[in-house]
């Protein structure tokens, strides 16, 4: 490996378009003086990732992610900083020159480095042997000509072939200098119980499979033999460099053609996209024969919106690859699917057709998926009534997934139209199946919850026990870190404080809790989640339970990334609505009154009407902001958590119920929030207080110490008097609620 001079760093830096090097990576939209895509560092479905072409920088506004072109790629590609800067000057054409590294510089690669080298020089090893060697030309060549391949694809996928011999590829490896190692970690070759190191592939024509950057990550090698003997295909297994479910094959090649077209063709195997892309449909992947899994659904997401699934007529397949449908629905995506004829897959298809038949049979062949549900549920049984309503009720789940209400609501709408069912009832049906699944999946975190705290218990017994030889370790530590609380035990304590303190923020976050003066008199209101983030910063505290924090942090990002554009833009819906119904109305008293003290009466009726209506409207939109974000994020434990909180209206904690009903809740909630957080605050110190008593005991069972055991005790006067301050506060709301 080498090292870049100085002067091609520099030269690189000043040639390097932001807004360019991102696009390879996001598709970007022009917003005023910068572009915004959906950031490709977290999982999102709005876009809060902004680049400035001016600046030559980017940056998440949800996630805080970004920086200079170098910073992006190292980050997104997991690239070394002189990775980053060889990428930006092959894709900027500008030579570099380098110096041999030392042997120092050598080790300090990383092991991830050292594999995707290991890996890029298997790559040229398989394509060499292809072109330049014997049995590459006469097996594996003529058998990519046989099957229609031409000389630009085998380029452009960069095929190869493994000889048919036991260390092809692992001698030629050593002989450069490869460490061993690699090979094997990277999966190209395989150790046995000996310790002896051998070729994964042999005698087999190779695909390899590159990240987006182009790195080239694992390889599948489809043997030439007939014979049910050997597998057709033998794959790179599972490796940090390669995570299966996390790449798809194709989407380097076919990235920039998925963006152009905004549209991504989903197929099965290797030779599908080959043969398609060679047919000039280029904006192709393959999820190589694995079930299609989020992490590849949301890679298509970061290049389109819109998929279309292509099928062989194969109905078995067909149902088990149902699934597929309902994950690419659930994140938001917009599907297509498609039939080949009886017989064909993608691969013959393209191979036997035009370009332009193809695109022409792509453009009439594809259905929405109610379109092709149906027809896949109800074939041949259109007529039995079970059947049929086993269907639709299958359609239902499907259309319940979607995260957006307007694109349920058309699906709704098509659906019945399709079907002959009532709008309404299939409405009805859909909203049952929602929050259907928003109780199973609340129960299913409780149950996880309970499974955990079970083994806490577990843990905590075992911990209680503990010998007394380890009790001076244990003690040691104790004493030489300050108060933080990590104990498992403090977090199950504190758990159900900082749920409530969280379940304010989703129900509520948005609606203002109070008015706040600054220092020239002016008041402002603030709102929920602006009261509990001051809170929570002013005495330092997170949560303990790392998923709520997880999802505190989401809903504090969505509150700052694109509410003030959101809510501007309901308030000027509401305001639209408002001059309408104002008209209408007015137009209407005109009417009907029968003179003018009845015009200005009515008038003023309908006014206040309207004006009740637009609040209404506003602080709807409020109290759904953050819940309504989050229930559909990607992310599980966003999506679990919050449907657990909003959904428990009827199962109000402990901490809850000794004080409130839930019906005035909403109405009182300048009480019940500071609350919320005074009963957080108290169960914290409580937790320190424990925590010191606990050392307090440990000490006194030793002699000496005397300073340490004073200060132990000051402070827990300290905390005690604290206490007693928050018992006061929050016993005068208790004694006295508002009525
Ligand atoms: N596959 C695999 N292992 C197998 C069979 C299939 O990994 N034993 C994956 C491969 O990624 C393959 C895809 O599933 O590309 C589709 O399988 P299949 O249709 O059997 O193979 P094709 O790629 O179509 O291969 P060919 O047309 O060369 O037979
Ligand atoms: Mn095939």
């Amino acid at each position: 490996m080498k090292k870049i001079d100085r002067e091609t760093v520099q030269k690189i830096l000043d040639t390097a378009d932001i807004v360019d090097v991102v696009s390879d990576f996001v598709h970007l939209k022009r917003r005023g003086a910068n572009y915004i895509g959906l950031c490709p560092f977290h999982n999102e479905r709005t876009p809060s990732f902004s680049v400035s072409k001016s600046k030559g920088i980017c940056k998440c506004f949800s996630c805080g992610k970004g920086g200079s072109s170098v910073n992006f790629l190292m980050e997104l590609e997991q690239m070394s900083y002189y990775d980053a800067l060889r990428y930006l000057a092959k894709k900027y054409h500008i030579e570099i020159k380098e110096h041999e590294m030392t042997e120092k510089e050598r080790e300090e690669a990383t092991e991830r480095e050292s594999m995707l080298a290991v890996s890029e020089f298997a790559l040229q090893h398989f394509e060499n042997n292809l072109n330049n060697t014997d049995d590459g030309r006469d097996i594996g060549l003529s058998y990519f000509y046989e099957r229609g391949i031409n000389e630009a694809s085998i380029k452009k996928f960069r095929l190869g072939y493994s000889l048919e011999k036991r260390d092809d590829l692992s001698s030629t490896a050593r002989e450069k200098g490869y460490n061993e190692k690699y090979l094997v970690s990277t999966g190209l070759c395989v150790q046995n119980e000996a310790g002896k190191v051998y070729d994964r592939f042999k005698g087999r024509v190779m695909y390899p499979i590159f990240s987006i950057s182009g790195k080239v990550l694992g390889f599948g090698g489809r043997t030439l033999r007939k014979d049910k003997e050997v597998a057709k295909y033998v794959n790179s297994p599972e490796t940090i460099i390669y995570r299966k479910s996390y790449e798809l094959y194709g989407l380097y090649q076919a990235k920039q053609a998925i963006v152009k077209k905004d549209k991504c063709i989903l197929v099965e195997g290797y030779m599908d996209v080959i043969s398609m892309s060679q047919s000039g449909i280029e904006n192709v992947v393959a999820s190589s024969g694995t079930s299609l899994t989020e992490g590849q659904i949301r890679l298509i997401h970061r290049f389109t919106e819109n998929v279309t699934v292509i099928y062989d007529s194969d109905p078995a397949g067909i149902k088990a690859s149902l699934r597929g449908i309902d994950m690419l629905l659930a994140e938001g995506l917009n599907i297509k699917v498609m039939l080949l004829p009886e017989g064909e897959d993608p691969d013959s298809f393209a191979q036997s057709h035009s370009t332009s038949e193809l695109e022409e049979y792509l453009a009439s062949h594809e259905q929405d998926f109610i379109e092709f549900k149906t027809a896949i549920l109800l074939q041949g049984a259109e007529n039995d009534p079970i059947q049929r309503s086993k269907a639709i009720s299958d359609i239902v789940r499907s259309i319940s997934v979607i995260p957006d209400d307007i694109t349920r609501a058309m699906y709704i709408k098509e659906c019945s139209r399709r079907l002959e069912i009532d709008e309404k009832l299939l409405t009805r049906q859909v909203s049952k199946k929602i929050a259907e699944r928003i109780e199973k999946e609340a129960q299913q975190r409780q149950r996880q919850i309970a499974k955990e705290s079970l083994n806490d218990v577990e843990n905590i017994e075992q911990t209680d026990a503990v010998d007394v030889e380890l009790q001076d370790v244990i003690q040691e530590v104790q004493t030489s870190q300050p108060l933080v609380i990590v104990d498992n035990r403090d977090s199950k304590y504190l758990e159900p404080y900082e749920k409530e303190v969280l379940r304010y923020v989703l129900k509520y976050g948005m609606l203002p809790l109070c008015e706040v003066c600054d220092e020239e008199g002016n008041t402002a209101p603030m709102s929920v989640l602006e009261y509990v983030e001051s809170e929570l910063k002013d005495d330092d505290i997170k949560f303990t339970n790392s998923q709520y924090a997880r999802v505190y942090e989401v809903a504090c990002s969505v509150a700052t990334s694109a509410f003030e554009n959101d809510l501007a833009e309901t308030e000027k819906r509401l305001k639209q609505n408002y001059a309408q119904m104002m008209n209408d109305g007015v137009a209407e008293i005109q009417k009907t009154a029968t003179n003018l003290s009845d015009i200005t009466m009515q008038e003023q009726m309908l006014e206040s009407k309207c004006n009740e209506l637009y609040n209404k409207g506003l602080y709807e939109f409020k109290m759904m902001y953050i819940v309504k974000n989050l229930i559909s994020s990607p992310e599980d434990v966003v999506r679990h958590i919050t449907t657990d909180l909003v959904s428990e209206k009827y199962v109000l904690s402990k901490v809850h119920t000794k004080y409130a009903k839930i019906e005035t809740e909403q109405d009182r909630l300048d009480e019940f929030v500071p609350r919320a957080i005074y009963e957080l605050k108290d169960a914290i110190l409580e937790c320190q207080l424990r925590d010191i008593r606990y050392r307090i005991k440990e000490i006194g069972t030793k002699s000496g110490n005397a300073d340490e055991l004073m200060s132990l005790m000051t402070k827990t006067m300290e905390l005690q008097q604290l206490k007693g301050e928050f018992a006061k506060i929050l016993g005068e709301r208790i004694v006295a609620p508002r009525k």
